[in-house]
Order: structure tokens, then sequence, then C-alpha cells
């Protein structure tokens, strides 16, 4: 996957000012509700890869700039690794319960420059059902190629910003860029905050439909050939999924 594209952003409040944003944004597109999910952007500090997340349980109305966290991607040494706090972060708030998700995404994925997790209704629907569990949603549209693959996968079942969420996230992720997480909801990544927050949408939407079809029967599929084709055709449609 490629590189991540960056945001023009002038200044690193103006990025922060994108995260809540963007948080808010979830929240009226209908893809989140409440104090639920959370958003982070990749932000270097001098020479250290880094992450601004939003803060734990706080409401996104009522966000400041100054509620926002900053962490290093790598694991500062001596960290725990079932540390439910990081060992080193900046701000003044908890940052995110899944602060580890990010963090590990970041450090593991070079074309995350940006991540939403979001409660979406319809793809957290999904994600309670044990036949999802098992295949995820398969490719019943040709749209699920904006996921990356032929499937978008489920992680399965783990406690809210664990160490273990955060494994099977990436797991689920591999060669992907959205997935869901059973019994919870969804998380996006992309190059940029536009383009994590639009793909969470794109996969809300697929859910939707997904679970709309099986409501009047077994939705048929595309084939792997079907999908090697709109593959092939999205590297032209759409060059930069990513960005
Ligand atoms: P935070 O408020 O700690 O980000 O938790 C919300 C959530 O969705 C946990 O998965």
């Amino acid at each position: 996957m490629s590189e991540p594209t960056r945001e023009p952003y002038g200044s690193e409040d103006a990025a922060r000012a994108a995260i809540i944003d963007a948080a808010r944004r979830m929240n009226a597109l209908g893809i989140n509700s409440g104090r639920a999910g959370n958003v982070s952007m990749r932000w270097h500090r001098g020479g250290a890869d880094g992450l601004l997340v939003t803060p734990s349980a706080l409401a996104y109305e009522a966000m400041t700039v100054d509620d926002l966290v900053w962490l290093p991607v790598e694991a500062p040494a001596g960290e725990d690794a079932g540390a439910e706090q990081p060992l080193r972060c900046d701000g003044t708030r908890q940052p995110s319960s899944e602060w580890r998700l990010h963090r590990d995404l970041y450090a593991s994925r070079g074309d995350a420059g940006a991540i939403v997790h979001a409660h979406a209704p319809f793809s957290t629907t999904l994600a309670c059902l044990p036949r999802i569990h098992v295949e995820g949603i398969p490719a019943f549209h040709y749209m699920i190629a904006v996921a990356g693959g032929d499937d978008i996968r489920c992680a399965p079942y783990a406690m809210f910003g664990t160490a273990a969420l955060s494994a099977a996230a990436r797991t689920a992720l591999e060669g992907r860029r959205a997935c869901l997480l059973a019994q919870h909801g969804l998380v996006a990544l992309s190059g940029t905050l536009e383009a994590a927050l639009e793909l969470a949408v794109e996969v809300e939407l697929l859910a939707r439909i997904y679970w709309q079809a099986l409501q009047v029967g077994e939705p048929a599929r595309l084939d792997a050939a079907a999908m090697a084709s709109v593959h092939a055709r999205f590297a032209r449609y759409r060059p930069d999924p990513t960005g």
C-alpha cells in the first residue's frame, strides 16, 4: 500500500481542529452517535513519528483543540504491553481508550495517515452476526473493492481498549483499509482524514445494503475474477483510493 498523502495543515492546531471536525461529522453523517468512536491523524513532532487522537469519553460538541492528545508511534521502552494508558503522551486529557489500536496501526501501516473508528449502526448490526464473524461482508457488490480486497473482514470480539482488540483489528485489516469489529463497530484508515471518513461512510452504506439484501434473500456474490477486474478498473477510476 502506498505512503500516506500529507494534508496541508499549516499548524498542529489546524490539524487538531480538523480531527474534531471529522469526529463531529461522523455523528452528523449518522455513522456514529454520542461519545462513541474516536478519530486520529498521524502527526510528526520534530523527528518523532506520532499521532494526534481524540480524548476519551468527551462529547465531540464540547471538544476543543486543547483536549486532543499527542503520543509517539513507537512504544516507549518499558511500557507494559497490557497498560490501559500509554507510558508517554502529551495532553491534559486521557487519550481515547483505543489509543493502542490507533498507535499500532500507524506503526504497522505506512499507508495510514488518519484513522476513523465509529459505532456505525448497520456495520455494527452485521458485526453482531455469527455469519459475518466467519466471512465478513463478502463481495456482494463491486464497491467492496474500496476497502482494498474482495471482502470486508470482521475482527473477532475483544474488550474495547485492549491490546487484544488492536491485534485483532490489525489482522482483519491486512491488505484492507477497513474492517468491522465484532459486537463493536468499524475501523477505516486512509492517507488523509477526509479519505478515512469517506471510506467509513462507504463501508456503512455497503453494510446497510447488505443488511437490506439479507432481509429478502441470499445475496448473490461476485466471483474472484469479477473482483479482480474491479480492482484493475479501480486502479484507473480511483487511482489513489487511500488519498
Ligand atoms: P473513547 O471515548 O475512549 O475513545 O472510547 C470510545 C470507543 O468507541 C471505544 O471503542
